[in-house]
């Protein structure tokens, strides 16, 4: 785990050997431990180097460790002692120091940074701190509002970064071993009360109360309810008014009560989730790690409206060349300059020229011809969409992939309008295509491995995190969004206000409610697919009954704001209003609260008390129930499929784990028996009645979710 060995005669060089990122496993600890010892007790030795094999200093903290018993040397005394050392001990950093691996780091003399290093304390990722020392050495060595930006954020700094907070002492192109030991050599004999960073007084600006403040403020209004940044700003305060045993202990008290708290455990299993998404699998048993991509050199993106646009630029900026095609001449000028400002203002943030000359635009969808892959992203039409796909089945070289940005219509019926139909899949991303994580990758029944290896691939490239998923209405998160939609709905029919149900919604987390959601994404969208599906009515001569459509209960709500042209921000009137058309600040209309009294004068309904509960409950747990339809019907592989699906792409509040973890965390049995109660009181809504693979689970003893599986395996062979 941790080899010793002695170079250039006076020098102890520990390396730390645990593949991939030497993680501080007890093993590891113990080596640490053990090769020190050796290192002061061997007088030869005048310094000590530690390092890591592979070039890689260390990612922290074994997180496989966090759920059992401790065992092996405790880190915080371990650095400590490093601390402590009698001769200069200097961290030689390559590739990355986080979390744990920057503590020990901290607990050294001095720090010799490699020029492509970066170094962080992630741990608020995880709903913890830097608990072995970091929240207290951190803001002694570099001051405490650069600590505080770095611990509550839990980013990553290159090495030029640390240098300018003096984070490093050095950083170098070389080999950094090398320059470690000459560096180590020349400290040997320097005295070293100086360079212990836990004696240091914490050097703080003269309104340390009114910047704490500032920062408790702005923390908790973006944590959205997580609890681990307000710690992580707690444990800095500690650091910066109390001495350094105090704010050891301090750290410890807050470390334990992050530890045991259910956040972290919600984190931890979406570190380990969004893995899982990457060792993906199909219903036919094909895999991952059995089914090869095929390299894209070149891409098309056809149709260059809202997703057409960040598609290319997400495209451009990982260095594919890219054919954009528009056919509206108008549409083409305004995307194209669009795109160049996205690129240049990009291109901008991270210091590098924008990739403006890997776009060829054009209005004729010939000049795809010699592409690897398309990715349609023309008007949610699907006859428009099957013109599209035969057009470039006969236009493109044969061994081409064809991809839809489709929200959620049916991958097959394009597939079947192509020569090559196992080449066809769904990429579907989210607005804004370059910035939003997501993308899910979908599978038709045709669809073959090796077109789902080539999008994941792609995926990974242009920076998304992938899941793939089966063909469906919806696929896996549009489709678990309509019964959230429809309980939104139901609830403003019952008495709930916009305002109030938006509220319950973001005081759990999400970054915005359902209705200030669906203001920013425009109300005819929906409207126009309901129309479609000959949902909506705006014609009262249909004969439907306005608030049922086939045995089912509909609320026709959203049908109505659309037809009074209340289409949400881009009107400046939705559920809420604003100042103007595009206006972002939603204010609660006098308007609307009128039109719900008289439509439910209008419809008999009499409005009661709505309270948090039920808001939460019916809201969460429908779209739940319909996550667990999902695993039984195989649309999604796993339960870890969907909770990233929702982090990532629907603001769902990751220290809650994601929908399914959240329902285990709740407990199934409650989940359920509420789906019961519900259902009960409303018979006419199929998305409130419990799935069979939720009672399966329940009367399987509530299973861990990482055991979901097998249950759903077996569910699946029964069906
Ligand atoms: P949009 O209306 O902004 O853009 C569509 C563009 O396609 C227009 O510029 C139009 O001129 C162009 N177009 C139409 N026919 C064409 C053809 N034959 N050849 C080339 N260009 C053509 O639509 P948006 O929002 O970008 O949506 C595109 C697709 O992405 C849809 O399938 C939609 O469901 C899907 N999607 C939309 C999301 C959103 O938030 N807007 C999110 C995820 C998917």
């Amino acid at each position: 785990m941790a080899q010793y060995t002695r170079v250039s005669g006076s020098v102890g060089l520990i390396t730390l050997q645990s593949p991939p990122v030497n993680a501080l496993s007890a093993a590891m600890r113990q080596g640490i431990v053990d090769m020190m010892q050796r290192a002061l007790s061997e007088p030869e030795v005048k310094s000590v180097v530690i390092c890591g094999q592979n070039g890689i200093f260390c990612g922290g903290a074994d997180i496989k460790e966090f759920g059992g018993q401790m065992s092996g040397p405790p880190l915080i005394p371990m650095i400590h002692a490093i601390e402590a050392a009698s001769k200069p001990v200097v961290a030689a950093i390559e590739g990355i120091a986080l979390g744990g691996g920057l503590e020990l780091a901290l607990g050294c003399h001095y720090r010799i940074a490699h020029s492509k290093a970066r170094v962080g304390l992630p741990e608020v990722t995880l709903g913890l701190l830097p608990g072995a020392g970091g929240s207290q050495r951190l803001p002694r060595l570099i001051g405490v509002p650069a600590a505080l930006d770095l611990i509550t954020t839990g980013r990553h700094v290159t090495a030029a970064e640390a240098l300018k907070f003096g984070l490093v002492d050095q950083i170098t192109d070389h080999n950094t071993v090398n320059v470690a030991v000459k560096f180590a050599q020349r400290v040997a004999d320097q005295p070293l009360d100086a360079r212990r960073i836990s004696t240091y007084p914490c050097l703080c600006p003269s309104d340390v109360a009114v910047l704490f403040e500032e920062v408790m403020q702005r923390v908790r209004r973006t944590a959205r309810g997580a609890i681990a940044p307000i710690a992580c700003v707690q444990a800095v305060r500690a650091a910066a008014t109390l001495p350094y045993n105090q704010g050891m202990e301090r750290e410890r008290e807050l470390m334990a009560t992050l530890f045991t708290s259910g956040q972290a455990r919600a984190l931890q299993y979406f570190f380990f989730a969004q893995r899982a998404v990457g060792r993906w699998s199909m219903p036919s048993g094909a895999r991952w790690d059995t089914s090869k991509p095929r390299p894209v050199h070149k891409a098309a993106v056809i149709g260059l409206g809202t997703m057409g646009r960040g598609i290319t630029v997400a495209l451009a900026q990982a260095g594919f060349s890219v054919v954009a095609v528009e056919t509206q001449e108008k549409q083409l000028m305004e995307a194209k300059q669009a795109i160049s400002g996205m690129l240049e203002r990009g291109a901008k943030r991270r210091g590098v020229a924008p990739a403006l000359d890997k776009i060829n635009y054009g209005r004729n969808i010939q000049s795809v011809a010699d592409v690897d892959l398309v990715i349609e992203a023309v008007f949610e039409d699907m006859a428009l969409k099957k013109k599209v796909f035969q057009q470039l089945s006969a236009v493109c070289k044969p061994s081409t992939f064809l991809c839809s940005n489709t929200s959620g219509l049916d991958i097959d019926q394009l597939a079947c309008q192509t020569r090559n139909p196992e080449l066809v899949v769904g990429m579907h991303f989210f607005a804004p295509a370059h910035v939003m994580k997501l993308l899910e990758v979908v599978y038709g029944p045709k669809s073959s491995p090796l077109a789902v290896a080539t999008a994941m691939q792609l995926g990974k490239k242009i920076g998304k995190v992938s899941v793939a998923v089966g063909n469906c209405r919806g696929f896996v998160g549009n489709r678990m969004l309509k019964p959230y939609l429809e309980q939104a709905l139901f609830l403003l029919e019952e008495g709930a206000t916009p305002e109030f149900v938006d509220q319950v919604l973001e005081e759990f987390g999400f970054a915005m409610g359902v209705f200030r959601m669906s203001d920013l994404s425009g109300l005819d969208v929906g409207w126009k697919v309901r129309m479609a599906d000959g949902l909506a009515m705006p014609d009262p001569t249909t004969g439907q009954p306005t608030r049922l459509r086939q045995g089912r209960r509909y609320s026709p709500l959203g049908d109505l704001l659309c037809e009074q042209g209340r289409f949400g921000q881009k009107t400046g009137r939705g559920w809420y209003q604003y100042d103007k058309p595009g206006s972002q600040v939603a204010k609660p209309d006098p308007w609307l609260h009128s039109f719900l009294d008289e439509y439910r004068a209008r419809h008999a309904l009499v409005a009661h008390r709505i309270d948090h509960q039920e808001v939460l409950e019916r809201c969460l747990y429908s779209m739940i129930n319909e996550g667990f339809r999902i695993l039984e019907d195989g649309i999604a592989a796993g339960p870890e499929d969907i909770d990233v699906i929702y982090v990532f792409g629907y603001s769902w509040p990751r220290h809650h784990g994601g929908p399914m973890f959240y329902a285990a965390t709740v407990g199934l049995n409650k989940v359920l028996e509420r789906l019961e109660h519900y259902y009960q009181a409303h018979p006419d809504v199929p998305s409130l009645q419990p799935c069979h693979l939720l009672r399966k689970l329940v009367a399987s003893g509530r299973p861990p979710i990482q055991k979901w599986r097998e249950v759903i395996k077996k569910v699946r062979s029964q069906l």
